[in-house]
């Protein structure tokens, strides 16, 4: 019998791809996937842990789902997936005793197992299994339009003192090179023109080729970038430990990798970076960037920072600010620091104040809302390929990406969604562009 599954997913793009597989390993017993959770007969939250702001969105979301259940005559059951799910599974049937289904990033390809025990009892799976999901998940996947993410590595062996990354995904592990190829494969047969490869620390990507191995992250984009159908390729997220000459230069060499690179740097401050156990100074990330730039003149970049790191003086801030003025990012996460349960920053006894923190965020998010404002403010009057992803929300509008990942809205098209198309840039909104395709006379754009 058909039954309605709800799947709502916090945190990063991970989050995205497990949400999409756990659906199609819940397909064989009947699970139809829902957009909302009125009618669901099971409704599970992938969750994400490496904020307390995440973190304790989980809580408030699963109270109300439990007022849902008690309102309604349908049976409900609730399950909580993902990072908070590994990090906080009896800290989760504590206050939410409620919750039938824990399932953690490791062994959610034993969910039909777990939904079937939790309709008589409750039941918690947050084990590192020594089998790989990835080899029992059913190989056959679901594709939603001409963008797809692909996992090729998992977890984190570097321990940056801030981060609950290697706790909750566990050991930095790589997806052999065949088993990603067919996956690639399939995606593009099914009309997918753009992967990106996932993993917390993707560019780390070590899986064996069939000769048992290493290959590295340029190799597999290699072997990806030819595979008929596949236009583009991006990576995400990656550590500037691990930005390899081979790396670099695939960013010379292959079309298909796209110009933007998301290179975390977190600080600019070498005494902060020490205390992140980035393993870098700010300089090697400068160096980094010079390298990619050389590689690749287009090349844009984004980056994630941390403010209010413990013991983080306002000179460690401004030499963050000055890496940001002289680097030029074309857009950027940036948080407060956010001490986190088990991670070495949690025990220091020099927190930084929250108004200190909140004045510090302020000013980085200025000044990377003003570089990201000057990006898109440069794309006027060019002329970029966009991938066509789904319809606009006015009649004849598509929307796809620019190579640099920006949205970008097109009216006036010959071609559908799927199709790489030049657009000119005739409109620089906040968030987004929109233009109308190159190349051909005015009368012809209206129509
Ligand atoms: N506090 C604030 N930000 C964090 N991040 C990771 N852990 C923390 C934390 N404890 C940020 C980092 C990372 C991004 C995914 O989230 O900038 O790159
Ligand atoms: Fe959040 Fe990290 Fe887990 Fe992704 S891997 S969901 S960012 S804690």
């Amino acid at each position: 019998m058909q039954k309605k599954l709800f799947i709502k997913t916090y945190g990063c793009q991970m989050n995205v791809y497990d949400s999409a597989r756990m659906a199609e390993a819940l397909a064989p017993l009947g699970y139809v996937p829902v957009d909302t959770v009125d009618d669901a007969d099971l409704a599970i939250l992938n969750t994400c842990h490496i904020r307390e702001k995440a973190a304790e969105k989980v809580f408030s979301e699963l109270g109300r789902l439990r007022v849902l259940r008690n309102e309604r005559e349908k049976p409900l059951l609730i399950g909580v997936a993902g990072c908070v799910a590994q990090a906080e599974g009896a800290e989760i049937q504590r206050r939410a005793p409620f919750v039938d289904l824990v399932v953690g990033p490791q062994t959610y390809h034993r969910l039909p197992h777990l939904v079937a025990q939790a309709l008589h009892a409750p039941v918690v799976d947050t084990d590192f299994p020594a089998e790989d999901k990835f080899d029992l998940l059913p190989t056959e996947r679901s594709v939603d339009g001409p963008a797809a993410f692909l996992t090729v590595q998992e977890g984190c062996d570097k321990f940056c003192t801030f981060c609950v990354v290697p706790y909750t995904r566990g050991a930095e592990a790589s997806r052999p090179l065949r088993q990603v190829l067919d996956e690639a494969c399939q995606l593009a047969a099914k009309g997918v023109r753009e992967i990106t490869l996932l993993g917390q620390n993707v560019n780390a990507y070590h899986g064996l080729d069939e000769n048992g191995r290493p290959a590295s992250l340029a190799t597999l984009m290699r072997a990806l970038a030819a595979i008929p159908g596949i236009a583009r390729l991006r990576y995400t997220t990656s550590h500037p430990r691990d930005m390899g000459d081979d790396l670099i230069a695939a960013h010379r060499d292959l079309p298909a990798l796209m110009p933007f690179l998301h290179l975390p740097v977190q600080s600019g401050s070498d005494r902060v970076l020490a205390a992140m156990n980035r393993r870098h100074k700010a300089d090697d990330y400068r160096r980094i960037v010079g390298r990619l730039r050389d590689a690749r003149p287009d090349i844009a970049l984004s980056s994630d920072f941390i403010v209010g790191f413990p013991g983080e003086t306002d000179a460690d801030f401004r030499a963050t600010m000055a890496l940001v003025e002289e680097t030029g990012f074309a857009q950027a996460f940036s948080f407060k620091y956010s001490p986190r349960p088990g991670t070495p920053a949690a025990e220091a006894a020099d927190a930084v104040d929250e108004a200190a923190k909140s004045e510090r965020l302020a000013e980085l998010q200025a000044l990377l809302l003003r570089q990201q404002t000057a990006f898109n403010a440069a794309c006027l009057g060019r002329t970029l390929p966009v991938l066509l992803e789904k319809p606009g929300r006015h009649p004849g509008q598509l929307v796809g990406k620019s190579p640099y990942l920006q949205a970008v809205s097109v009216v006036g098209l010959n071609e559908g969604i799927g199709s790489v198309v030049d657009v000119m840039i005739d409109t620089v909104l906040s968030n987004s562009l929109s233009g109308v395709p190159a190349g051909r006379p005015a009368a012809d754009r209206a129509a």
